[in-house]
Formats: structure tokens, C-alpha cells, sequence
């Protein structure tokens, strides 16, 4: 007989059947319908021209059929990280500062197994990725909101951070710039920060994946060099060089010295438990990083021409707004009063084909905002948006 006792953790207790909306996706799917799909954040599937030789040879590394067991990984490809803060971000980072990891995902995971002990806290965006959820979850880590509110750009809104600080708070998490609002960090903000996180006994957790996507010409400030406060700082190939299947990401800890050297010490034992890395993909990390300065340009390209075409139809149709954003893959619409940005997805899909993420996905405070993404190819992007502005 089967036993009815309960199996598995209760961390693993998520709603797994699917919503409204995706199973209004599933059975479209399912009848061959074609979807104009303006979600899409798979560089690898938007038509971008890659360096496919360069990146091929890539992996024609000898020293890759050597095993070198290293916690942080390969120091050629530590110092190759170190290179991109110096050149594109003005900020020296140490390399033995630097935690190689497959994925930002496992980068959290690592800080937050290094800072919280069972349901401890971190405080996070809303709206904010919905990925960090599970995240946390995965760790028995809880997660309190803290609110960004517009005002032509959005802001932290610190009145927000106070009440949701507890003697359980290890640290708070930025996203800079945020997905989906496109926000980054204004210098204000980051000293206001610094100042909590010392007199509060705080860490900074700083998610820079889409740092290098600013609609402004001049290269923003990183965290990778903050010392005011024990800093994680992480990023990786997936989005900086558009490289989301070669899995390689990073964490920079900077902070106080002796902090910062004890965390990093921390750090080690947690990488060294797994040596998730291969090599191949490690010695190949130099060639496919290059590819940023191919990939960078198109995308940011792509982001101006979808916004550009975006804020034009908009513009013509006054119940509708367009949120300022100053970076990011993605753009923020907001619906006219009364709309349900769950009903007016579904509809839009059922009705007109058009796939688009409701707001609440990303846990926006009203029903009433739909996210977009700007990655999506130029010719899918107009006719999703024509359709979607007629409904
Ligand atoms: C804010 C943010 N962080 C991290 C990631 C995931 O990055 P990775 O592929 O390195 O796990 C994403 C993916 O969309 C993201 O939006």
C-alpha cells in the first residue's frame, strides 16, 4: 500500500499547476496556433549575428583535459573579469576577490547559504524578479518586500526598507538596473543604503546582469567597488555577452577588509563544496566574453528601436502610458483605470495571439501594468504592438 505520510520537504509545496494565463498559452500551443510572442529574453532566439567561429574555437583549449580543481575558478578567467570592470566600468576589482559560479542563480544560492541561517531575512524589490522567490525558498531564506515607487523613474522608497528591516534582516538586494522597471541605483540612494547597512549590521546583495544595457551613452557605476559595506555584487555571461547557455557567472565581494576577507574565506569552503565549473567552458571564458563587444551594440540597438517604436504608438493612444525606464530588456506599460492586467493578457492572447507578462507576475502594487519585452525581434515586436494597442 502507498503511504499517504507526507513525502517531501515543504519547501518543495509550490502550486505547480499552471495559471490562467499560461493555460491559455498551453492550449493555443497545443492547437498550432502561431503567438506573437513579446516576451522573449533568449538572446540565442532573437536573430542577433554571434561570432559563431570565434566562439567554436573557443573550446579548442588544450589545458581543458586537465582537471585543476579550483573553489574560485580558473584564475585566467578571473583576471579576465577583473579586465571588464577596469575597462568598461572604470572600477578595479581584485580577481582573488572573484567567485566563479554556472549561474547568478547558484551565486545566490551561495550568499545566501553564506549570510542566513533557516528563515532569516533579505529584503527585496518589488516589483522585482520573480525568480528570487524560489530562490529563497530553496534556502529557507524569507524574503520581505520593499517598494520602488514612479515618479517619472522609479525610486527606493525608504520609509518601505525601515518597516521591513527586523532583528532577522541579514541583507538587503538591489537590482541594478531592476527587471522589469529598468531602474538603476542613483549615487543618493547607494550612500542612504551604506549608511542602513552599517548602522543595521547589513550586507548589500547587488544584481548587476543587465548593468551594461543603459539607453545612456556613458558607462554606469558598478558596485563591484563599494567598500562602504560588505557587498556581493554579481553578474555573468548570460546577459553581459548574451551567452545564457555556456552557463558562467560571477560574485565580487567587496566591503570593510577584514569582513570582506572572511566572507570571502566563507565562500570558498561553499564553491569548494561543489566545483560546479567545468573547464572546457572556463578556458574558453576569455574568447566568449569578447563577444559582448559584438552582442552589446545589436541588443542596445534593438532596445532603442523597439522603444523608440513603442513610446511612438503609445503616444497616440493616451490611455495607455509608457513608464520611464533608463535601461533593462524590458519596458513597462501601464493599462487605462479598471483594466485587470491578468484579464487583459489573457484576452490579448486568446483574441489577437499576442503573448505579454501581466504586472502582477512581477508583484507590481496595482493590476494594472503589462511587461514587455524589447528584445523581441523588430518585425514581431510591430505587429504584437499594433494588436495589442487595438484591443
Ligand atoms: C535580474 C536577473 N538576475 C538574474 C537572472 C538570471 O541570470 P543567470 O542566467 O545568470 O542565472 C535574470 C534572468 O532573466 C534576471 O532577470
Amino acid at each position: 500500500m502507498v503511504s499517504l505520510l507526507p513525502m517531501f520537504s515543504q519547501r518543495t509545496n509550490w502550486k505547480l499547476t499552471p495559471n490562467r494565463h499560461a493555460q491559455a498559452l498551453e492550449e493555443l500551443r497545443a492547437a498550432g496556433t502561431p503567438i506573437l510572442d513579446l516576451t522573449a529574453s533568449n538572446p540565442t532566439h532573437c536573430g542577433f549575428h554571434y561570432d559563431t567561429a570565434a566562439i567554436l574555437d573557443a573550446f579548442r583549449k588544450p589545458e581543458a583535459l586537465t582537471y585543476d580543481p579550483q573553489p574560485q575558478g580558473l584564475l585566467p578567467a578571473r583576471e579576465e573579469v577583473s579586465r571588464y570592470y577596469l575597462h568598461d566600468h572604470r572600477t578595479v576589482v581584485d580577481p582573488e576577490s572573484i567567485v566563479l559560479t554556472t549561474s547568478t542563480s547558484e551565486a545566490y544560492s551561495y550568499v545566501f547559504r553564506l549570510l542566513c541561517n533557516p528563515h532569516d531575512e533579505i529584503l527585496v524589490p518589488k516589483p522585482g524578479y520573480p525568480l528570487f522567490d524560489f530562490l529563497a525558498d530553496l534556502q529557507d531564506v524569507t524574503l520581505i518586500p520593499y517598494t520602488l515607487e514612479y515618479a517619472h523613474g522609479w525610486f527606493i522608497d525608504f520609509h518601505s526598507v525601515i518597516r521591513a528591516l527586523t532583528p532577522r534582516t541579514r541583507a538587503i538586494l538591489l537590482v541594478h538596473p531592476n527587471n522589469p522597471t529598468g531602474s538603476y541605483l542613483q549615487a543618493e540612494e547607494v550612500r542612504r543604503l551604506n549608511k542602513l547597512c552599517f548602522e543595521r549590521n547589513l550586507a548589500l546583495i547587488v544584481d548587476e546582469v543587465f548593468l551594461d544595457y543603459s539607453f545612456v551613452a556613458a558607462p554606469r557605476a558598478t558596485f563591484a567597488g563599494n567598500h562602504e559595506s560588505l557587498t556581493f555584487t554579481l553578474s555573468g555571461l548570460s546577459k553581459i555577452a548574451a551567452l545564457p547557455q555556456m552557463k558562467v557567472a560571477w560574485v565580487v565581494t567587496t566591503g570593510p577588509e577584514a569582513l570582506a576577507r572572511s566572507a570571502m574565506d566563507r565562500l570558498e569552503v561553499i564553491a569548494d563544496t561543489y566545483l560546479s565549473l567545468n573547464a572546457p567552458t572556463q578556458w574558453a571564458f576569455p574568447a566568449l566574453f569578447e563577444q559582448r563587444h559584438l552582442l552589446q551594440p545589436q541588443i542596445v540597438e534593438r532596445l532603442r528601436e523597439n522603444r523608440a517604436h513603442l513610446r511612438a504608438l503609445v503616444s497616440q493612444h493616451a490611455s495607455c502610458e509608457l513608464l520611464d525606464a533608463d535601461g533593462g530588456w524590458y519596458a513597462v506599460l501601464r493599462l487605462p483605470a479598471g483594466l485587470s492586467d491578468e484579464d487583459f493578457a489573457i484576452t490579448l492572447l486568446q483574441t489577437h495571439h499576442v503573448l505579454v507578462h501581466p504586472g502582477h507576475f512581477y508583484d507590481f502594487s496595482g493590476e494594472d501594468y503589462l511587461v514587455i519585452s524589447l528584445l523581441t525581434p523588430p518585425d514581431v515586436f510591430r505587429e504584437g504592438i499594433s494588436r495589442l494597442i487595438q484591443l
